[in-house]
């Protein structure tokens, strides 16, 4: 039976490193023979909502200015891709996730939201079975390089959610990660973590509920 993949979370602030450590941690699965993909959250090619999500992100306009529809078009975006991410752990392929149910409920409640009926939309999707926070003064991101791009690229709005992360950071499979280290200081870190959750996949093609 093949044992089936892992589903792995970083998540964090705009400009915290996540998408290079996705990337580490891609070539290091590759390097040893293990198959695996990345999957970013919003998904941009994702035909129904991609686009409409892309154009929200760099104009910050959209068919509606609604915070309820802009959560919901995310959230749509993550079930949309639910069912292809299912398959891919159950062929024994690791998928890394760049954001994903926290970076929509952590936004969102940035914005003033209700936090049942933000979580609510989440509930049923896929586990993971590790999330990665990468944890860094909201200070220091938005001095970092190619910051302010985006619609939600605000310095205000960057420590509401840094705080909003931090208030949903309870569960037991969240590890903090510390993102101010050197790329190689952060991608042993993430080794360290991501090897001890490796051994406790279990092989049962059974997937746990996001609540
Ligand atoms: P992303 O594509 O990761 O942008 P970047 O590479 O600039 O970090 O995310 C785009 C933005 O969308 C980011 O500001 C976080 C925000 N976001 C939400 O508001 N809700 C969500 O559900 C997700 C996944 C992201």
């Amino acid at each position: 039976m093949t044992r089936r993949g892992a589903l792995i979370v970083f998540e964090g602030l705009d400009r915290s490193g996540k998408t290079t450590q996705t990337q580490k941690l891609l070539e290091f699965f590759q390097k040893n023979g293990k198959k695996s993909v990345i999957q970013r959250f919003p998904d941009r090619e994702e035909p129904l909502t991609g686009p409409t999500i892309d154009n929200f992100l760099k104009t910050a306009t959209t068919v509606s200015q609604s915070k309820e529809v802009i959560h919901l078009l995310f959230s749509a975006n993550r079930w949309a891709c639910m069912d292809r991410i299912r398959s891919q752990l159950n062929e024994g392929t690791h998928v890394i996730m760049d954001r994903y149910s926290f970076s929509g409920i952590a936004y969102s409640l940035a914005k003033g939201m209700d936090k049942a009926w933000v979580c609510q939309p989440e509930v049923g999707l896929l586990k993971p079975d590790l999330v990665l926070f990468f944890d860094i003064d909201p200070t220091v991101v938005m001095a970092r390089n190619g910051f302010g791009g985006e619609a939600l690229e605000r310095s205000d709005f960057q420590a509401a959610v840094y705080a909003k992360m931090n208030e949903i950071f309870q569960k037991e499979y969240w590890k903090k990660i510390n993102a101010a280290e050197t790329i190689e200081n952060v991608h042993e870190e993430v080794l360290s973590h991501v090897n001890q959750v490796l051994e406790t996949v279990t092989a049962e093609k059974e997937f746990q509920i996001l609540s």
